[in-house]
């Protein structure tokens, strides 16, 4: 499974993953910048934020209220191809993402 993130800065960093595992976790563990993840996947804090490219938006799971409400407060603006990253995962069946990482997290 490959998960490619675009940096606001324009790098560009792929991961693959041979596991299930969010966008946000997988971040994390392979040092990508720009993805803080401070609640630690429970959809409580929006330091996850990904912009997702649309080809692959229809392909994920409807998102959950708590989702919809942490996104309002992300700190970077949100558009229609916001999700949480830790909301995001990366399996068997969607193995393959890229996302655009928020200019800021906090
Ligand atoms: Fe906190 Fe995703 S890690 S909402």
């Amino acid at each position: 499974a490959k998960i490619t993130y675009n940096h606001p800065d324009g790098s560009t960093y792929a991961v693959n993953a041979n596991d299930p595992v969010s966008v946000m976790l997988a971040a994390l563990v392979n040092n990508v910048p720009g993805i803080v993840g401070e609640c630690g996947g429970n959809a409580m804090c929006a330091t996850c934020h990904v912009y997702v490219r649309s080809d692959y938006l229809d392909r994920l799971p409807t998102m959950s209220d708590d989702e919809d409400e942490m996104l309002d407060g992300a700190a970077a603006q949100r558009t229609e191809r916001s999700r949480l990253g830790c909301q995001i995962v990366i399996d068997d069946e969607l193995d393959e993402i890229v996302v655009d990482l928020p200019p800021t997290q906090l």
